[in-house]
């Protein structure tokens, strides 16, 4: 394509995903050092005082990470906080021994020391990284930040922009309210904030231009919060899904990311000039606005782009049902669940028993209150894998599976339109969902609800292949 036939495309806008640097940074390194560090952050505006966080270089969201397809990271990782720590590449399907899971794939980083991981990630898309020890409060605080693998050739957008999604639980004077143990979160719906907030912002405006293209990558790193948000008047199509592309669709209704998940969004801000949009949530009973889009008074251009938007597709190994193993997994446990007892430690207690040690939940009757305990399933690698979850409890479960991405196939025996890749799937109350996958990095993988506090209250196990 010719220079000035771009620029027309692009109306000249600033064109991220496409800098002229990109080809060079292939099959290179990218260093970086990073800071695990308190920090104080205006969340919700100038009228209150900073809020005391834990971040990654001090930031909410901490330091942005963006590599080109077949760039290697190399990130050393210093604590500078007075507690252990690790990060965890979410969705990376990464070496075990790179996957940052303290007590599992590496020992914790003591205050004071360092760790470096270095990797190549396998697939474009849109990640996330975060502590991987004690999730619930870490996180909490703060610590998690974007991680964007850019494709080589990416669709054309005005604007590339990453949305980080968070909820936290304020105090009036803006600080941190630190009930991260609390046993209502752990056997409910976990840590619901009051401050739903974008990039660190609580209620903040995203100024766009008719006719501008962009591609917005939802990340959201709650510890508990999903959302199911409303763009109308804008039609996004929804390009990828925890980070694998997906043929382009245009959904009907709200648009579901799940506490872990990820959703790349592209969508032509066609609405009038000088108006403002509301992208509201409708997750739970009370809806909200998320985030609003200003409209500036200067169109960009009059009609849509035309150039493709859709991703090359996902490079994953394909599943072969004919001749997979398989294995269902019961989600059981919480307020208003059906578990009466279930196996800790290897012996068989009582819910009440259980409760009093602070757990709540189990996946196949079994509370997952310790990395070292057998693996759910176990596996030599290549196996093919069927996977059913079951819930049957009364909130609704991201469960996310470390180092893989498995493919959903059907929801309660009915097949989904468009069989895809995912890593942190919502399992809704009373739903069965279907997967299957290769199981093809060899390791000890986690498996665990995305809502930390159900993690820490016993959601959780391991999945190893030899
Ligand atoms: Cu994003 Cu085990 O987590
Ligand atoms: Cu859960």
């Amino acid at each position: 394509m010719h220079r000035r036939q771009f620029l027309q495309l692009t109306g000249g806008g600033a064109v991220a995903a496409l800098c002229p640097s990109v080809a060079a940074d292939i099959g290179s390194i990218k260093r970086l050092a990073i800071r695990a560090q308190s920090g104080r952050v205006h969340i919700v505006g100038p009228d209150f005082p900073a809020t005391a966080i834990w971040g990654y270089d001090g930031q909410v969201p901490g330091t942005s990470i963006r590599l080109v397809h077949g760039q290697a990271l190399e990130a050393s990782v210093h604590n500078d906080l007075d507690v252990p720590t690790s990060v965890h590449w979410h969705g990376i399907r990464l070496p075990n021994a790179m996957d940052g899971v303290a007590g599992v794939t590496q020992p914790a980083i003591a205050p004071g020391d360092s760790f470096d991981y270095r990797f190549t990630p396998p697939d474009a898309g849109t990640f996330w990284y975060h502590s991987h020890i004690n999730a619930h409060e870490q996180v909490g605080r703060g610590l998690y930040g974007p991680l964007v693998i850019e494709e080589k050739e990416p669709p054309v957008v005005d604007r590339d922009l990453v949305l980080m999604i968070d909820d936290w639980r304020l105090l009036d004077d803006a600080s941190i309210k630190e009930d991260f143990e609390s046993g209502h979160d752990r056997s409910h719906a976990g840590r619901i904030g009051n401050a739903p907030t974008v990039n660190g912002r609580f209620r903040d405006v995203l100024e766009v231009r008719y006719g501008e293209r962009l591609r917005l990558r939802l990340i959201n790193a709650s510890n508990a919060r999903n959302f199911a948000l409303d763009f109308a008047p804008l039609k996004p199509d929804v390009i990828a899904i925890d980070g694998q592309p997906i043929t382009p669709y245009r959904p009907d209704d709200a648009i579901v990311i799940a506490a872990g998940g990820r959703v790349d969004l592209i969508v032509d801000i066609f609405a009038d000039p000088g108006s403002m949009l509301e992208v509201s949530d409708s997750f739970y009973r009370r809806p909200f606005s998320l985030i609003k889009f200003a409209v500036g008074d200067e169109p960009l251009r009059q009609s849509p782009l035309e150039t493709a938007i859709a991703l090359n597709p996902a490079q994953l190994p394909e599943p072969d049902l004919s001749n997979a193993k398989s294995y269902e997994v019961v989600l059981d446990g919480g307020a208003m669940g059906g578990l009466e007892r279930a196996m800790m430690d290897g012996k068989w207690m009582n819910l009440f028993d259980i409760a009093r040690q602070g757990y709540a939940w189990a996946l196949n009757d079994i509370v997952g209150n310790r990395l070292d305990m057998p693996p759910l399933i176990d596996v030599p690698l290549g196996t093919h894998i069927s996977l059913t979850i079951d819930n049957r409890t009364a909130f609704p479960h991201p469960m996310h599976l470390h180092g893989h991405h498995i493919k959903l196939l059907s929801i309660d025996d009915h097949p989904v339109p468009q069989p895809h890749w995912v890593d942190s799937p919502l399992v809704m109350p009373r739903q069965k969902l279907q997967f299957a996958f290769v199981a093809d990095n060899p390791g000890k993988w986690l498996f665990h609800c995305h809502i930390l506090e159900h993690h820490a209250a016993g959601m959780g196990s391991i999945v190893r292949v030899s």
